[in-house]
């Protein structure tokens, strides 16, 4: 089969021939229809996700996890569950057929295969516990996760929203989706702890972080009260780390803020059935929409290596 294979780590995958997978008891082969290409999968390629061992002892291996397929039988289907060397940038996988379960009704493939991101951004609730009318603030929101983040704060009521990003052409976009205020995250310290402060109102209570790194260490010495009145939750979900793997935390911007932390991944089990429903039923009404741009897998290394895709999402599609 025709496949992208990554012989060493963080090389650009190449469009080349593939052993056929192996058809193993329990499993079905899946006709590859699209795969979307997250920053995980690179992560994972390049050997620095903390899954990324069994993919780099395996290579040359094949990228991507996850994918949208079609069964044997004409059913098209979300499946994972490969094992490296063989993953889902391929025309063909052999899945347990356990990890297939049928796309909604109405959902494109290239859209299915997108909708991890918004199903995560739900964990502004169920890690977060957002209500109606609480303020939102988005860090990395100009990236694909943080645009749909955007849209589904809005969508869960929250009574303002506001966004981070450092491109300012991106920031402009967001009020089209719902921010009432963005701030450019790439100013120096003193300037971006300023707009922190600035744009908090009564005080940020949910905060869903793509970025950590700087942006978000300077956002906990933001929150740090200057008087010594009750502080206010402010429920920070940790999510991403495309500014960094790391901040520094002081003891007073944990001790004075009201400051909580939590993992995206909290109460994600219980709370993924519904939060996939949810995701469903907006993108059937149109009121949440995902931008995704597909490339044929022939043309992975150059897919793999475009840096004007700013907030769409890469979906490849066998061809
Ligand atoms: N846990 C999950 O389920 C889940 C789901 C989706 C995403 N994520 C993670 O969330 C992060 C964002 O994902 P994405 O798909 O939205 O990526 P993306 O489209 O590449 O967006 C990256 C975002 O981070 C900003 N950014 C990048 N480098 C930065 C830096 N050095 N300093 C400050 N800001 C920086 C970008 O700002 P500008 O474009 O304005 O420069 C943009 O807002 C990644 O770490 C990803 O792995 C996790």
């Amino acid at each position: 089969m025709k496949a992208a294979v990554v012989d060493r780590a963080g090389a650009v995958p190449r469009f080349q021939d593939f052993p056929d997978p192996e058809v193993g008891e329990g499993q079905v082969l899946v006709t590859v229809e699209a795969v979307a290409v997250e920053n995980v999968d690179r992560a994972i390629v390049a050997g620095t996700h903390y899954t990324s061992a069994p993919f780099q002892a395996a290579l040359p291996a094949i990228p991507c996890f996850d994918g949208i397929g079609r069964l044997p039988d004409g059913t098209v289907v979300g499946f994972g569950g490969v094992t490296p060397p063989y993953g889902t940038l391929a025309q063909y996988a052999a899945v347990p057929a356990t990890h297939t379960a049928p796309i909604p009704e109405g959902i494109g493939a290239p859209i299915a295969a997108a909708l991890s991101s918004a199903i995560s951004a739900m964990s502004m609730r169920t890690a977060g516990g957002l209500s109606s009318g609480e303020t939102v603030l988005v860090q990395g929101a100009t990236g694909v996760a943080g645009r749909l983040a955007v849209q589904i704060a809005r969508l869960l009521g929250a009574g303002r929203i506001v966004a981070t990003g450092r491109d300012e052409e991106a920031l402009r976009q967001l009020s089209a989706l719902g921010a009432d205020a963005v701030i450019n995250t790439a100013v120096d310290d003193a300037e971006l702890v300023q707009a922190f402060r600035d744009h908090a109102g009564d005080g940020y209570d949910v905060v869903i972080d793509y970025l950590w790194g700087r942006p978000t260490e300077l956002l906990t010495r933001a929150l740090i009260p200057g008087s010594f009145a009750m502080p206010e939750r402010t429920r920070l979900v940790q999510i991403g780390e495309s500014a960094g793997p790391a901040i520094s935390l002081t003891g007073d911007a944990l001790r004075t803020s009201g400051l909580e932390i939590y993992g995206a991944a909290r109460n994600l089990a219980s709370g993924m059935a519904a939060a996939y429903q949810q995701v469903v039923d907006w993108l059937r009404s149109g009121e949440l929409a995902i931008d995704v741009t597909t490339m044929p897998l022939s043309e992975i290394e150059s897919a793999w290596t475009r840096t004007d895709l700013r907030g769409t999402r890469l979906v490849i599609v066998p061809d």
